[in-house]
């Protein structure tokens, strides 16, 4: 048999510092609020697009049935032309243990292999505004450090760039926390908080915290970053906790004790800040300096949880 044409791209995941958690059109993924990210170096998604008989999809190695992937596959031909089938095949270094968004890295990879395979010549730009109908959190995992996605008000506009900061020695430490809640995904999480008494609240404080966070950024002032990232994030999960439909939360008991732990480490003059997704995982933000102090504190007090440390990543790159 004659090797298959194909190409690979690999996409690092990313964790927001201001987060999406909200959608204004559900069917093109444009979000409530604009976001901010940082690209992470220690988790990838790794895809190779080949020719096939029918569209069909590999994650490490299973044979996936995913509607979402096949509609995204469609939604890319509609937009850029068509292509023929393909054979999705994906390596994902995202430990799912790590409550990180692998759908991020997964869309942003995805898009630039089946860009490159059929040849289309596209801006980083373009192709964070394709991913986003695939996720929107993919949107920014093109870029390399810090992101911001641009909520916009229409399929045109609503795209992520990259936010350019002097050298920052940014660090987080991801606690592995295993998820013995319900799982709600982020697409019926973010629908539910939104009928939240608060939502409307969030949006406008979230707009102010973005601003805040770029001045933060660009004066290195790490310590605002995170203040400003841990007051955003725990805003966010308030507004699963008041849902009027179907309130829920994220948070088990590790996640308490970890967010507990958190305010001690800062008691004792550490710079440590917590931010959480749709999952139960923790993700202190601190300097890269003191990672590995914090790291060991937590591995004393917390026996079974895993801890990794994360540093910033790369954009988008090809093989
Ligand atoms: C909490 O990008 O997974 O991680 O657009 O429905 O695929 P969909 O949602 P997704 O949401 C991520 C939500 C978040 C915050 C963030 O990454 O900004």
């Amino acid at each position: 048999m004659t090797e298959s044409t194909g190409q690979t791209a690999i996409a690092h995941t990313n964790i927001a510092l201001i987060k999406y958690w909200g959608k204004a059109d559900s069917a093109l993924n444009l979000p409530t609020t604009s976001s901010l990210s940082l690209t992470l170096n220690e988790y990838f998604t790794k895809t190779r697009v080949e020719e096939a008989a029918e569209d069909t999809l590999l994650i490490n190695d299973l044979p996936q049935d995913s509607q979402r992937v096949h509609d995204f596959l469609n939604v890319l031909r509609e937009e850029k032309g068509d292509f023929s089938p393909v054979k999705v095949i994906s390596e994902n270094k995202v430990p799912l243990s790590a409550g990180l968004a692998s759908s991020a890295s997964s869309f942003a990879a995805l898009t630039a292999a089946v860009a490159k395979y059929n040849g289309w010549d596209l801006s980083l730009e373009e192709l964070s505004r394709l991913a986003r109908r695939g996720s929107g959190s993919a949107t920014r995992s093109f870029f390399s450090g810090f992101a911001i996605w641009e909520k916009g008000s229409n399929d045109h506009d609503s795209f992520a760039h990259e936010f350019n900061v002097p050298d920052l020695p940014i660090a987080l430490v991801v606690c592995k926390i295993s998820g013995t809640v319900k799982k709600v995904s982020s697409s019926d999480g973010m629908r539910r908080a939104q009928t939240s008494p608060d939502y409307d609240q969030w949006v406008a404080e979230s707009a102010k915290q973005l601003d805040e966070m770029k001045q933060a950024l660009s004066q290195g002032d790490l310590d605002r970053v995170g203040q400003l990232a841990e007051a955003n994030a725990l805003a966010m999960h308030d507004l699963n906790l008041t849902a009027t439909d179907r309130r829920f939360t994220y948070f088990n008991q590790n996640t308490m004790k970890v967010l507990e732990q958190v305010k001690v480490l800062r008691e004792k003059g550490y710079l440590a800040y917590a931010t959480m997704d749709a999952g139960p995982n923790v993700k202190i933000i601190t300097n890269q300096e003191q990672a590995p102090a914090i790291k060991d504190f937590l591995v004393e007090r917390f026996r079974k949880i895993q801890f990794d440390i994360a540093t910033p990543g790369p954009g988008i790159s090809y093989e």
